[in-house]
């Protein structure tokens, strides 16, 4: 299924009947994709839309042996100005939900430092370390509810490094539901930026639930715009999109012929 109107290039569209159909159709896509370069870069989201996917993946680890070999995992964001073992770490959240659990290697994993003192120098040791391997292989991505990409927020250049960057109030509300009511979502983060997801070979947008219709359809067929980041991937020639069908509303009814239609 093709969607989009833009002559960018239509990105692959595939509707699911729910999340769980979503899970099982990425950890499928994340599979097949796994044995072409064993030795590439992948980078996977935090968030609450990835989840279903990592328990396929790691269901499919304990029955049948599938494992990541020797793909190195960079961090997509990661909270500033926090200590290492701090537990709204977010690379602490994939390495438990996924990459432990996968008996992925702590060596191939590569995060962001929270407490970076070179910020800049940091990120761009991070843009060339990608670059030197030849880029990122395969990209999955949620969607914020305000169209970010990572911690890339409405505004940010589609040509931006990876960076520091101040988190928005919306940002900052939403990723609270993660935590415990109690604990402060910190102001700032990192996040590799668009220059370097953009290079990336093969991308997999995942969108699920009601809360998420309007931000993809602005996504999927909206003006390509700085104001809703997830638009630039638009311009990637090997985006597909996975959205369940509470993400996705459902085509206008075709117009009815009336008397003034001759
Ligand atoms: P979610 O987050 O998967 O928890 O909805 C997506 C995002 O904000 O990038």
């Amino acid at each position: 299924m093709i969607a989009g109107t833009s002559c960018e290039g239509a990105p692959r569209l595939e509707i699911l009947a729910d999340a769980g159909a979503l899970a099982r159709r990425a950890a499928t896509l994340v599979i097949n994709h796994t044995p072409a370069r064993a030795d590439s870069i992948y980078v996977f989201p935090t968030g609450k839309t990835p989840l279903g996917l990592y328990r396929e993946l790691v269901a499919t680890h304990r029955r049948v042996g599938f494992g990541f070999g020797g793909v190195r995992f960079f961090a997509l964001d990661e909270y500033a100005g926090i200590a290492r073992d701090d537990p709204r770490r977010l690379g602490r959240w994939l390495w438990q939900v996924l990459l432990e659990p996968m008996g992925v290697p702590r060596a191939h994993v590569v995060g962001f430092d929270p407490g970076a003192p070179d910020p800049d120098l940091a990120c761009a040791r991070v843009d060339a370390r990608i670059a030197a391997r030849g880029g990122i292989d395969l990209l999955v991505l949620g969607l914020g509810e305000n169209g970010h990409l990572g911690f890339n927020e409405p505004g940010t250049r589609f040509d931006a490094p990876s960076r520091l960057v101040e988190l928005t109030p919306e940002t900052r509300a939403t990723n609270a539901a993660y935590w415990d009511d109690r604990v402060d979502v910190p102001a700032t983060a990192y996040t590799l930026g668009p220059r370097t997801l953009l290079a990336a070979r093969r991308v997999l947008l995942l969108v699920s639930g009601k809360r998420k219709a309007a931000i993809l359809d602005r996504t999927l067929n909206g003006p390509i715009d700085l104001a809703v980041p997830a638009t630039m991937l638009r311009l990637h020639p090997g985006l597909t999109v996975l959205a369940d069908t509470d993400a996705t509303p459902p085509p206008p009814e075709p117009r009815a012929l009336g008397q003034n239609d001759s």
